[in-house]
């Protein structure tokens, strides 16, 4: 059957780029963007949507024959702790709706963004494999470990088809992402780009598991397209594709900009990101339905040094 899909937050770091690359993939016209805000160069068919609205969101699933639908609408890390209450509502209430949707069988399909944030201080820190006990120390964390838990109680207990990936930070250019702790990897090229000196956030020696951004489309749109058998983890699958420091990132950047310069002042992210792992063991993706990352940290920064070249008429 023909797919018909929404997205939630599409005018967010990965859901933008997420709606255009399913259109390709599925048909333009099979693909709705919904967001809060305007989305200014995404074509149509969008409609607003404030996903606290469960009725109009019922309504939008039902005039549109939605099978397919990817919750991207979120409050990060840094930015959730300003909000408890709004970021349990919008990460982790809106998507029960949704799985309650599911379970009454108005809509086939759901993708649940997870996140490294579902890890804690008491997380091995490297190499961390799927199945540890998760104690995240953010609300943003807290929201995805129990949409996690949720997914995989609507999966064995309904039988609802919802498929989740942890993701690491991601590194995009299409936007600038707003509320993360991993947001100093895109800033840092920004600021390179535009021959600014860049202050970040973090400490020198902060080492996160990190992700091209084509490589976490790669990977969404795979998961879904997989054959339901092969997706036996049913909370989420860890992923990753690198991991890297300020400094090691900088050290890559300055090879492009060798009159660069950085400054270091840690704020209270660096607490938010020394809870988290520096390394991700992500086998299982790769084993159970073929994940394999295509950037590394040279490449990812390549692509990224190219492509804001042309959006701030550097070339
Ligand atoms: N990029 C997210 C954040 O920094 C982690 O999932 O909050």
């Amino acid at each position: 059957m023909e797919r018909k899909i929404l997205i939630t937050g599409a005018n967010g770091q990965i859901g933008k780029v997420l709606t255009n690359s399913l259109r390709d993939v599925y048909g333009h016209n099979n693909v709705l963007s919904t967001d809060i805000r305007k989305i200014p160069d995404l074509e149509p068919p969008f409609e607003f949507l404030d996903i606290l609205n469960t009725v109009r969101m019922r309504e939008i699933i039902g005039d549109y024959d939605i099978t397919d639908v990817y919750h991207m609408a979120a409050l990060l890390s840094a930015s959730g702790e300003y909000n408890p209450l709004k970021t349990w509502n919008v990460n982790f209430n809106a998507f029960h709706h949704l799985l309650e949707f599911a379970k009454e069988g108005i809509i086939k399909r759901l993708f649940f963004p997870s996140t490294i944030a579902v890890f804690g201080s008491t997380t091995p820190k490297k190499n961390t494999p799927q199945d540890v006990p998760l104690l995240p120390e953010t609300i943003y964390g807290i929201s995805k470990s129990t949409g996690e838990l949720m997914s995989n109680y609507y999966y064995h207990k309904f039988g609802v088809d919802v498929r989740s990936i942890r993701y690491p930070g991601i590194i995009s250019h299409q936007s600038i992402p707003e509320g993360g702790t991993t947001d100093y990897a895109v800033e840092i090229f920004h600021a390179a780009v535009k021959g600014e000196d860049y202050v970040c956030f973090l400490d020198e020696n902060t080492r996160l598991p990190m992700m091209y951004i084509s490589d976490a489309i790669k990977a969404t749109i795979d998961i879904m397209a997989e054959q339901s058998e092969h997706i036996k983890s049913r909370y989420s699958y860890n992923l990753t594709a690198m991991s890297f420091t300020p400094k090691e990132l900088y050290e890559e950047i300055k090879k492009h900009y060798p009159d660069f310069k950085i400054i270091y002042q840690p704020d209270f992210r660096q607490k938010i990101a020394e809870s988290w792992s520096e390394s991700i063991d992500d086998s299982r993706a790769r084993q159970e339905w073929g994940w394999q990352n295509e950037y590394d940290l040279s490449t990812m920064t390549d692509d990224m040094i190219y492509n804001l070249k042309i959006k701030y008429g550097k070339e």
